[in-house]
């Protein structure tokens, strides 16, 4: 995918119903690179112009797409993921894949949060938590000993004499 394309995606913070406005401007024209779809006409619902809208059904149709790229920037895949796809790029409205299934609750909950958690200032979306991958990391990696939190990171542990903790320490 383009380089270009995917700095803005990332630069946006990939929100749903967020920003998508500046998002919109700078990626029409990738929008629909590689189909042969016109894009659909400004001012219409995703809901009218695709076949299968259940959750985004007020999100205007030239959006729908520019949103889609996002997904695939903040979970680090790409349309085939969560879409059957045929060579005639069709089969978007199909809902085969679970995957699909999930992001339709999980868009409903990223707007949930930013409608009723103000204290995110409207920043919830999809990279928030996934960070370019498919399954987010909830648990934080192995903590060494002497590294808990709330301690400096170069203290010395326990087992460590005098001698060597000053070292460290002035390192
Ligand atoms: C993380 C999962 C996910 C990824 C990745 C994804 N989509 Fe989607 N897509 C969805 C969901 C969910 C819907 C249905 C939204 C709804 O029901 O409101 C959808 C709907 C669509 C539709 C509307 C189909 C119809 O007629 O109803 C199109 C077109 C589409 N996606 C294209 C793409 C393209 C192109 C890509 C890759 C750039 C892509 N999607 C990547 C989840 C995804
Ligand atoms: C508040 C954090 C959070 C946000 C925001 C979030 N997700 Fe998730 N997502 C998760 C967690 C946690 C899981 C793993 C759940 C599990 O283990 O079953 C997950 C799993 C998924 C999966 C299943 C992945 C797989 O490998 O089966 C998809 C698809 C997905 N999210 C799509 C999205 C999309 C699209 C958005 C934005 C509309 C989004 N998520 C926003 C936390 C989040």
């Amino acid at each position: 995918m383009n380089v270009k394309y995917r700095r803005v995606v990332r630069a946006c913070a990939v929100a749903v119903g967020v920003c998508l406005p500046t998002l919109i401007a700078g990626v029409l024209g990738y929008a629909h690179e590689g189909h042969e779809h016109t894009p659909p006409p400004a001012g219409q619902t995703s809901a009218k112009a695709y076949k299968n809208i259940k959750v985004l059904k007020d999100l205007p149709a030239d959006q729908l797409i520019p949103l889609m790229k996002s997904f695939d920037a903040a979970l680090g895949v790409n349309c085939e993921f969560c879409h059957v796809v045929t060579e005639n790029h069709e089969g978007f409205d199909r809902d085969d894949k679970p995957t699909k299934l999930m992001a339709r609750k999980m868009i409903v909950m990223t707007q949930n949060l930013n409608k009723t958690q103000k204290i995110l200032k409207n920043k919830a979306s999809c990279y928030m938590c996934h960070q370019g991958n498919k399954e987010p990391i909830v648990v934080p990696p192995a903590q060494k000993p002497g590294n808990e939190p709330g301690q400096p990171a170069e203290q010395p542990s326990a087992s460590g004499s005098g001698e060597a903790g000053s070292e460290s320490v002035s390192k």
